[in-house]
């Protein structure tokens, strides 16, 4: 019987960042890749039959693909430089919640499926949970299809070259109606479960959050050759517009902004930026709020580009409202891990994208370090060890 952490170990060196530290593990790179495949020989090896649906999402059935059915599952791409945990953990949790199962000899009612889904992070293509928008028809595939990454490979193409017909991404109703029930084991992501408590906490909600594109205009030249009052400089915007970024958040209570990206184009030492493209993270539990802050950081965005002589563009590249987990669901889950407490969470999951559709809920495991996006993040081995059995005892539940 394979434990969590040996199953972690085991992927230990599959898209170490050599640089950023952590693990990069892009969705449809080499590393995630890899970890595909390593889950299906890890799937396979349980005697569970893995399939992959139009839009990529990786299945592995215990017992006959049925309507209805008890699904769970993670993700295996990261965000660059990121932990080790913040998708693996669920994944390996489901491998090893079924060898509990079958120790326990649990003899299920109901078909239970693992599920990993591409592009939770939105890491390459700039839209988070894009697997599990695809399944639910929450992003058009056309607009899908379309996005690029940093190297301006279309997801069309990166979808096609990991073996998936790119005309057939989107709503898939199909394998929508397999999802009886949906529970994703993750890292907790913040300081929601302390030293000396229960390790596991069930999830209550996802707080609304979103991702806006500001790209700031300005005139390229040279370093050496243009007066500073000559400057249309859109850096020195840029440098004012994240100020206000931090600025407007902190005035609004429950609010957290960030931006976390940023791009100088052409990108040189010598050379005045002719735009800048910043990326916004927004989120608050009132999507109004959420949206009013957005409108005024793009005011302020607006005046300060304005005044050094530079012009702002912004888009929006997602948004998902706050959600709350099915009750009952959630009722459930805290029935069979009754010692563990409900906890709210800030990240963004497919669970969440998942329960505007089917009963979806979540179970947090501890992070010690409270940190995640980060090679920081972490879990002790016995708590990692021991979310197998709380997932096992969830499933059992419900199976
Ligand atoms: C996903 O981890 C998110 O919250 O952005
Ligand atoms: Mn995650
Ligand atoms: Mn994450």
């Amino acid at each position: 019987m394979a434990t969590v952490t040996t199953l972690l170990d085991a992927i230990s060196g599959i898209g170490r960042d050599p640089v950023r530290g952590g693990y990069s593990r892009p969705v449809f790179s080499a590393a995630e890749t890899d970890l595909r495949a390593w889950f299906t020989a890890e799937a396979r090896a349980r005697g569970l039959g893995v399939e992959t649906d139009r839009n990529g999402i990786l299945w592995a059935w215990w017992g006959e693909p049925h309507k209805g059915a008890l699904v769970t599952g993670s993700h295996l791409d990261s965000v660059p430089g990121g932990g080790a945990f913040d998708g693996p953990l669920g994944v390996a949790a489901a491998l090893a919640a079924v060898d509990v199962l079958n120790e326990r000899g649990v003899q299920p009612n109901r078909s239970l499926a693992i599920t990993v889904f591409p592009e939770e992070e939105g890491s390459r293509f700039g839209v988070a949970c894009l697997g599990s928008r695809l399944l639910t028809g929450t992003i058009d595939p056309d607009r899908a299809r379309a996005l690029r990454d940093a190297d301006g490979t279309s997801f069309a193409d990166a979808a096609r070259a990991a073996g998936l017909d790119p005309e057939h991404l989107g709503r898939d109703d199909e394998s929508l109606a397999r999802i009886g029930d949906f529970v994703e084991l993750h890292v907790e992501q913040g300081r929601g479960l302390g030293e000396d408590g229960p390790a596991v906490a069930v999830g209550s909600s996802i707080l609304g959050h979103g991702r806006w594109k500001l790209t700031v205009h300005g005139q390229g030249n040279h370093a050496g050759t243009t007066l500073m009052e000559d400057r249309a400089d859109p850096m020195v915007a840029a440098a004012q517009i994240i100020t206000a970024v931090q600025q407007a958040a902190a005035a609004q209570p429950g609010a957290r902004a960030t931006v976390g990206r940023i791009q100088a184009v052409p990108g040189g030492t010598n050379v005045i930026a002719s735009r800048v493209q910043l990326w916004l993270d927004v989120r608050h539990e009132d999507d109004a709020v959420t949206a009013q802050l957005v409108e005024a950081i793009h005011g302020k965005a607006q005046k300060t580009a304005a005044f050094e002589g530079c012009t702002v563009a912004l888009s929006q590249e997602s948004f998902s409202p706050t959600t709350s987990f099915d009750l009952a669901l959630q009722r459930q889950l805290q029935l069979a891990l009754p010692q563990a407490p409900v906890l709210a969470t800030g990240a963004g999951h497919d669970a969440g994208i998942l329960a505007g559709h089917v009963p979806a809920g979540m179970v947090f495991v501890r992070n010690p370090t409270g940190i995640s996006h980060s090679p920081e993040e972490y879990v002790e081995d016995a708590d990692a060890d021991y979310s197998a059995q709380a997932l096992a005892d969830v499933l059992e539940a419900l199976l």
